[in-house]
């Protein structure tokens, strides 16, 4: 909308003499009558003596009026002042028919094309100046109240953005500060036991090794021993026992090392952001997170298992907030397996489903650059513009809030200055991509 200068701001303040009228008129007489007593009062008069002329002039001046004939020759009043209300530049500009037309049709007529009064020729000047200096006040007026609304829309705009961006990052500090308590209080929990366990089972190992050596020892020393000693060695099947002894304790070894290392990602993703940025290593994130994902991946009663591809580049470690990037790969690879547990399709449930993660550093070595794919059914252009949403979701409710792209974004380009981008392919799969800057300014803090 194009903004005149707005001496008068309310109904009571005088028009200023500084005001642009346009005057339409073919007929000479009229016109300069029309153009006088206007400039006699001060107004800035522009004059046209033909409709198009007249609105080619009103487009470049862009008048704050216009007095406009009705009867003129080729294009009249009416359609005159159709063409200026279709144009934006001149669409609000009053329009103020003259005319000798008293039949009120005519009056009606110009209403309905767009006009905000008319005067009856042959024109009375005091009425004309009346009728112009009421419709120019208007139009400051409506212009300003215009202007107003644009503002406060505008600011209103900007107070909601900012309280969605706080209500974002209220829940996101809550989940995550829940999700990092439970799993803080699980890891605690289990983390001694699970100690003592393997600190015996190192014993029991060695222990269980003398006693074989010293049965062994017997046996050869004494290879013919009474008759309940050999039933009791034939109903405990003694030479398969000796064998598989030493096996069973290696295979319990290696199930309490699993589950230390679950324990230890537990502790690594419930461990809380600190203010600054820290050092961090992307790979132990990632593996962290899988190895807590790892449940989800295996194959259940709907469908297939999911490979996972990793393809880990030689990438430094980078400066930023873990828990946070941890809860972005989280929200990724949870995206995708969610696509795999949404396969209906009975002849798709068995397919080879995989999870790609691959990472790698930019040529310049200033980004890491972290893709994480699926080969799931892809996301259609439509959805595809609003993935990353706030609320966004196309999950039943319940399964999905909407909030994983959203928080993740924010993560990723508010908190370490990066990107997050989508690539998708209709029943081809769906790309990820997160770069992040490996030298990041320490000056971005955590907001708990
Ligand atoms: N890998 C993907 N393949 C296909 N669609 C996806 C994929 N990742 C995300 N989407 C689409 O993007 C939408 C938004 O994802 P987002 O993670 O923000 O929310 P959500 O998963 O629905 O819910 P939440 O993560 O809050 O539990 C999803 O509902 C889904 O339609
Ligand atoms: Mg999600």
């Amino acid at each position: 909308m194009v903004m005149k200068p707005t001496k008068n701001d309310s109904l009571n303040t005088n028009i200023s003499n500084k005001s642009t009228i346009l005057v339409i008129d073919d007929n000479p007489t009229n016109l300069s009558l029309a153009a006088n007593a206007l400039e006699d009062k001060g107004f800035n008069v522009l004059i046209a003596s033909d409709s198009l002329s007249g609105i080619k002039r009103a487009k470049f001046a862009c008048p704050d009026l216009i007095l406009l004939d009705i009867l003129m020759p080729e294009i009249d009043g009416f359609e005159t002042c159709r063409r200026l209300k279709t144009d934006e530049k001149t669409k609000n500009i009053p329009v103020i028919f003259m005319t000798a037309l008293s039949d009120s049709e005519y009056k009606v007529k110009g209403f309905e094309v767009g006009a905000v009064d008319y005067v009856t020729k042959p024109i009375q000047i005091s009425e004309l100046l009346a009728r112009v200096n009421l419709h120019i006040q208007l139009y400051f007026l409506s212009q300003k109240l215009e202007q107003q609304v644009e503002e406060r829309t505008k600011k209103l705009n900007r107070a909601l953005q900012e309280l969605q961006k706080s209500q974002l990052q209220l829940v996101q500090s809550e989940k995550m500060s829940s999700l990092g308590l439970l799993l803080a209080g699980i890891t605690h929990e289990i983390k001694n036991p699970l100690g003592f366990i393997a600190g015996n089972l190192e014993h029991t190992e060695v222990a269980v090794e003398g006693l074989i050596e010293y049965l062994k020892l017997y046996q050869e020393t004494f290879p013919v021993s009474g008759k309940i000693i050999q039933e009791k060695a034939e109903e405990i099947e003694l030479e398969y026992l000796l064998n598989d002894l030493p096996k069973m304790l290696s295979s319990m070894k290696q199930g309490i090392e699993k589950i230390q290392e679950i324990s230890r990602s537990m502790q690594r993703l419930s461990r809380r952001d600190k203010k600054k940025k820290v050092t961090f290593n992307l790979h132990d994130g990632i593996d962290s997170t899988l190895m807590i994902l790892k449940y989800r991946l295996r194959a259940n009663e709907y469908r297939s298992g999911i490979n996972v591809i990793k393809n880990y580049g030689n990438i430094p470690k980078i400066l930023g907030f873990p828990g946070q990037l941890n809860q972005v790969f989280m929200n990724l690879i949870a995206n995708a397996i969610d696509v795999f547990d949404e396969v209906t399709d009975e002849e798709k449930k068995s397919e080879n489903f995989t999870i790609k993660i691959s990472t790698e550093i930019s040529l310049d070595s200033q980004e890491v650059m972290i893709k994480i794919q699926d080969n799931g059914p892809g996301i259609s252009e439509e959805i595809k513009s609003q993935i990353f949403d706030n609320l966004f979701t196309t999950k039943e409710a319940g399964k999905g809030t909407g909030l994983g792209l959203s928080i993740s974004q924010q993560i990723v380009e508010e908190k370490h200055q990066g990107k997050i981008f989508c690539e998708s392919k209709l029943d081809q799969g769906t790309i990820f991509t997160i770069i992040l800057p490996i030298f990041q300014d320490n000056n971005s803090q955590l907001n708990d």
